[in-house]
């Protein structure tokens, strides 16, 4: 499935500290309130990897010693684009990272029948085009909801857009490859692949269900 694809763009996040909180996230057995400190607790991590590359720059600093050059950010600024519903999970993750973050969100819900992509809500920051756009959701199955977000970016301007999710299905990262020259992948799990229903086996379950504990 994922041979004919360039890896190069998917940055798989083996860390053992994520691996043991992805299988208590996966589990029948854990609780909305547990899940959801997981998502963000998984979040960051991933931030971390996903800004690993930022740009540095000096800056002059004077310490109760000596006056001293460190490094400091520098470059584009950040926005982080969840979308809804199960992306707002990792939001917080992610501006602990990042506080200076500006965050836009992008409503997609998924139709039972056809796992066709549905926009109902878009609000971006007005210079979305001038910021390095981390694209926030749990979840990548068919694929089709982060491509449609991917190409809403895009066609305002976006040029670094990284997708951060934690499960995801081979299907899915070789369609957003596909469907998107530059994008990177950034994921905690790579798994088996998708049932009859389109949902990741062997996944987590309804990622937005199990936030916020709506079933
Ligand atoms: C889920 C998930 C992704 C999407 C993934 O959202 O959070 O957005 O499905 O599936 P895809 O890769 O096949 O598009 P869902 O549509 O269930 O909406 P929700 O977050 O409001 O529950
Ligand atoms: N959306 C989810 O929340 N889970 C899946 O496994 C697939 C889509």
């Amino acid at each position: 499935m994922l041979q004919d694809v360039d890896m190069s763009r998917v940055t798989l996040i083996d860390h053992p500290l994520v691996q043991h909180k992805l299988a208590i996230m996966r589990s029948i057995e854990t609780g909305t309130k547990q899940f959801r400190e997981l998502v963000r607790e998984l979040a960051l991590f991933e931030g971390y990897e996903a800004t690993r590359d930022f740009p540095l720059e000096d800056v002059a600093v004077t310490t109760p010693i000596c006056d001293t050059v460190c490094k400091q950010l520098s470059g584009r600024k950040v926005a982080i684009i969840p979308i809804l519903r199960a992306g707002l999970g990792m939001v917080d993750g992610l501006l602990e990272l990042v506080p200076s973050a500006r965050v836009g969100h992008l409503g997609m819900y998924r139709d039972e029948v056809t796992h066709e992509p549905h926009e109902y809500y878009a609000k971006v920051p007005a210079d979305i085009d001038h910021r390095i756009c981390l694209v926030v959701d749990p979840m990548l199955a068919t694929g089709g909801s982060s491509i449609d977000a991917i190409k809403y970016l895009r066609a305002q301007g976006v040029q670094d857009i990284r997708l951060l999710v934690l499960v995801a299905a081979p299907e899915g990262i070789k369609a957003v490859l596909n469907s998107d020259a530059q994008v990177r992948v950034f994921t905690c799990a790579i798994d088996e692949g998708l049932n009859e229903a389109a949902y990741i086996v062997p996944g987590l379950g309804d990622a937005g269900d199990r936030i916020f504990g709506t079933k």
